[in-house]
């Protein structure tokens, strides 16, 4: 069985006490209200990971994640935060490859690739981020763009390091506009997604590979996306910044 996952991505959200705030509140939720077999992940802004991860104490299905991390383990990269050092403050996930990663700061498939091997070699977990543009999707190749997405930056990993990544399929055009993708549009992807994986590593492999939606999913449609057979969970945005719709999404499978 896959691993349910729903992980809510602050972006550049809140202040040091509304981050404690939204943590605990979450927390608490978690604690009473969400099934032991879906896991959730909070990724607040670096600044307040240590924080945010100690609101996750004793609660096993909850656990913290950075929005990204540099590919190198140290140097001078002023204003970067590495893999070895989020695993030395306790920290089990990154979100690699967001495309406001890719848009704003020019992240490329082979500097991801590179990422991903930081975080793997210090036992992060990497959700990796995929999806393609509006121009892209009406211009029909958009499958096999995110399929490429996942070749060059992914498929140069061993079959048990691919096992560890988490993948999330979020189209550009549905990050906060509003504009879902349809179930149907999602699964199309996510089983194609789990097809291409399958032709490189085997159908077990693809078939453990947690694929979760990112893009205006909220407490509303997330139950709707969650029933295909293909979507493992959600990659939230807006809708993970207050608690109760957050946790309404996390109770949507
Ligand atoms: P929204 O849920 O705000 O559309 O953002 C999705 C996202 O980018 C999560 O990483």
């Amino acid at each position: 069985m896959r691993k349910k996952i729903v992980a809510g991505n602050w972006k550049m959200n809140k202040t040091a006490a509304e981050a404690v705030a939204l943590a605990a509140e979450v927390a608490a939720l978690v604690k009473s209200d969400v099934p032991s077999n879906v896991q959730v992940i909070m990724a607040p802004p670096s600044l307040f990971i240590s924080e945010v991860n100690k609101a996750t104490e004793g609660i096993a299905n909850l656990s913290v994640s950075a929005q990204t991390c540099h590919e190198k383990a140290s140097g001078a990269y002023t204003g970067e935060i590495s893999a070895p050092m989020l695993a030395s403050a306790g920290v089990p996930y990154v979100i690699l490859g967001h495309s406001e990663r890719r848009q704003y700061f020019q992240e490329s498939n082979a500097q991801l690739a590179a990422k991903v091997d930081a975080a793997l070699e210090n036992k992060l977990t990497p959700i990796f981020c995929c999806g393609e543009s509006l121009e892209l999707r009406e211009g029909g190749e958009f499958l096999a763009f995110v399929a490429q997405q996942l070749t060059e930056s992914l498929f140069h990993l061993s079959a048990e390091a691919f096992g560890q990544v988490v993948i999330a399929y979020e189209p550009i055009w549905a990050i906060g506009t509003g504009l879902t993708a349809s179930s149907a549009q999602a699964q199309e992807m996510h089983a194609y997604l789990r097809q291409h994986i399958a032709g490189k590593y085997g159908q077990a492999v693809a078939d453990a590979c947690s694929i979760l939606y990112g893009g205006s999913c909220n407490a509303q449609n997330a139950a709707e996306l969650f029933a295909c057979a293909d979507v493992d969970g959600g990659l939230i945005g807006g809708a993970s910044l207050k608690a109760g719709d957050f946790i309404t999404i996390a109770k949507s499978f």
